[in-house]
């Protein structure tokens, strides 16, 4: 499927040397005010080639609007909007024409569909996640109307982690690292200097969403998100609050208590049965390393014969940086949704548009 959410569904297209990449973007309200700068600044965030962390591949990632919005508002209409590609260099992928990546998605997709497009890996590249961006900031635009804010940073790379949740930080770094930013990046460098990769772990925070976002009991919110950041390319874990921590407490440990300003501890990450309790709702998404390195690796070839080979190409060293916006993307994404979808579930919320 190429289409994500229910009520406000985002549908994208495009590979990674294709034309351009885009999307529709369909059940978004009219009169949202449309903020094209904002819009930009979110994708330049997640440019390639936007520093010497992120693959070197230079893409200026501007984008078109073609519909949808009118004298800066929107218009209740589909959104379809489109980024052209403009720094492919498809012959360094040549040497891919007739053999599989090891650790990315090359030989299912050609198992699955027998048709190949092996130039940056075609639709499994993480150039699609650009459309995410710009979905994401749309969503952004909406929750802006309710002052409800998502936020993501670097927790750690590889084994450097920080406890600092320094969101200051985040916001200005390079990699938008949460803390411990100098030994972060380091790593990253060295293992892009041994022409290898690193995993990383992204925290993102949601503050000021309603309580009840979420439906029971098949599309919990908590299942949601982790559908969305699951599918982020990369991902491999998603926890939401204490995560899998839970399992190893006790209730007395894992519980969060209740008084008359609210919760004493957020353990629950700020979903219980599946909805929003009204305090801030905690992700951390896990992203593998980077599949395609620079070392001389085994793999098989389109005629099943074990070859060795080494790639050339351009890659990001750390897909978990760029990842961290791609992960407040999908997270806007679904807040967004569910704020739509929940307008039904009361009478009173439906006596209040139709009295
Ligand atoms: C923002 C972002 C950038 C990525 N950059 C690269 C890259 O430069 N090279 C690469 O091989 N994979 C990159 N990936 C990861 C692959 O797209 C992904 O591993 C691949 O599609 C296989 O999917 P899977 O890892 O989910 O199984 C990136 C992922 C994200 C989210």
């Amino acid at each position: 499927m190429n289409t994500f959410g229910q009520k406000l569904t985002l549908t994208t297209f495009g590979e990674s040397h294709g034309v351009a990449i885009g999307g529709v973007l369909d059940g978004f309200p009219s009169g949202v005010k449309i903020d094209t700068d904002f819009l930009q600044n979110e994708l330049d965030k997640r440019r390639p080639g936007r520093n010497k962390f992120a693959t070197a591949r230079n893409e200026a990632d501007k984008v078109e609007i073609f519909s949808g919005v009118f004298e800066g508002v929107s218009t209740g209409t589909p959104i379809g909007f489109a980024i052209f590609n403009q720094n492919q260099k498809s012959n360094d992928y040549e040497n891919l024409r007739e053999i599989f990546r090891p650790g990315h998605a090359d030989y299912t997709y050609f198992k699955k569909y027998a048709v190949r497009d092996h130039r940056g890996g075609g639709r499994s590249s993480a150039r699609e996640t650009a459309v995410r961006v710009v979905g994401g900031a749309f969503a952004q635009m909406m929750l802006d109307e309710f002052n409800i804010t998502v936020k993501s940073g670097l927790l750690s790379v590889g084994d450097v982690k920080t406890n600092e949740f320094n969101w200051e930080l985040a916001k200005n770094s390079e990699i938008f690292s949460l803390g411990n930013e100098d030994a972060m990046k380091e790593l990253i460098m060295k293992v892009r200097e041994e022409h290898d990769s690193i995993g990383a772990c992204v925290l993102s925070v949601v503050s000021g969403a309603p309580t009840g976002l979420g439906e029971g009991l098949y599309d919990k919110l908590d299942a949601r998100l982790a559908a969305a950041m699951m599918g982020v390319n990369g991902v491999k874990a998603i926890e939401i609050g204490e995560g899998i921590n839970a399992a190893y407490l006790k209730g007395s440990q894992n519980n969060d208590q209740m008084g008359i300003n609210g919760f004493y501890t957020n353990h629950s990450g700020g979903i219980l049965g599946g909805m929003s309790n009204g305090e801030d709702i905690i992700v951390k998404s896990y992203f593998k390393p980077t599949p395609s390195i620079f070392k001389a690796q085994k793999t098989l070839n389109l005629n099943a014969k074990e070859t060795e080979f080494e790639l050339r190409g351009r890659h990001d060293p750390c897909i978990g940086v760029r990842g961290s916006v791609v992960a407040t993307a999908m997270i806007r994404l679904v807040i967004a949704d569910f704020m739509l979808l929940n307008l039904s579930s009361n009478i009173q919320n439906i006596k209040q548009i139709y009295r």
